[in-house]
């Protein structure tokens, strides 16, 4: 019988697989732009499929009659704003602030109350009052701490909480570009099933994990420039390589688009 999983191991596993992301220094040099940073443009809510995905029917579930939705890394608002006419709030959580302008204007647009709180979760926490539901969609890859921070989201939840993480690291799909223009073997872990493990060493009862097949709109051929200019930026090659970048896509393919995971916790 294998022996149950430590919290701590996998907390400090999760950390040190995160660290092994980061970029070689001999190319970070070569950046001219944050090869971390995503365009907004690829996270704004009309970016997302319209029809209804799991983790959309885990929230409807979880969210009681015109109830309080708390969005941690909210980014544009696309995890959240779709519950405009269900909710009676919504209220973001980002360290970036032209993203929480963007999910202010996104809520105007669809007549719903949205507050807006800058910083960094779980530190900012204090400031931010208890929600029936608490979301947060594509942002635990970015969390070292990854106990600490489950665990506030858990603690800030009157009704559940709702997860939604790429099934392997976001970056992983763009391994084989790296090993094309600079011969390099990246990372593939954590992925959604550690973070799972994670939360189910956390000891919390009604814990659901769901894989599903992505419906961003940003998978489309719509999108193929904003991709490309996207893939050089994150690889730190120079403004003049698009045309490398758009050869290389021809002959490896896009990054496949990936698969989501659903980590749902009801109280
Ligand atoms: C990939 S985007 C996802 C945005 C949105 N949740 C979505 O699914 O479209 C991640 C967002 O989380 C924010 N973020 C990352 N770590 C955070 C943290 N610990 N606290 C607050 N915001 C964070 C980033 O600034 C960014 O806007």
């Amino acid at each position: 019988m294998e022996p149950k999983a430590n919290l701590e191991d996998l907390s400090i596993k999760w950390k040190d697989n995160l660290a092994k992301w980061a970029i070689p220094d001999r190319i970070l040099e070569l950046c001219e732009d944050d090869p971390w940073q995503i365009p907004a443009q690829l996270l704004m809510p009309q970016a997302r499929a319209q029809e209804k995905s799991p983790t959309m029917e885990k929230q409807l579930q979880l969210l009681p009659y015109q109830g309080t939705v708390l969005d941690v890394g909210v980014g544009a608002g696309s995890g959240s704003l779709y519950l405009a006419e269900y909710a009676s709030e919504i209220i973001g959580v980002d360290q970036n602030s032209q993203m929480l302008d963007i999910f202010i204007q996104q809520g105007k647009q669809r007549g719903i109350r949205t507050k807006a709180i800058k910083g960094t979760w779980p530190k900012i926490s204090p400031q931010v009052q208890k929600t029936d539901l608490v979301i947060s969609h594509h942002v635990a890859y970015n969390v070292a701490n990854i106990v600490e921070f489950i665990q506030a989201l858990f603690d800030y939840a009157k009704s559940g909480v709702v997860i939604e993480v790429t099934t392997q690291h976001p970056m992983a799909s763009l391994n084989r570009f790296w090993e094309y223009f600079y011969q390099l073997k990246r990372p593939n872990r954590p992925n959604a099933k550690d973070l799972f493990e994670i939360i189910l060493a956390m000891g919390f009862d009604g814990v659901e994990y769901k894989e599903f097949k992505s419906k961003r709109n940003s998978d489309s051929n719509s999108y193929l420039p904003q991709r490309a200019e996207l893939i050089r930026r994150r690889l730190c090659l120079p403004k003049t390589s698009l045309g490398q970048v758009q050869d290389a896509i021809e002959k490896i393919g896009l990054p496949s688009s990936s698969e989501n995971a659903l980590i749902s916790i009801t109280k």
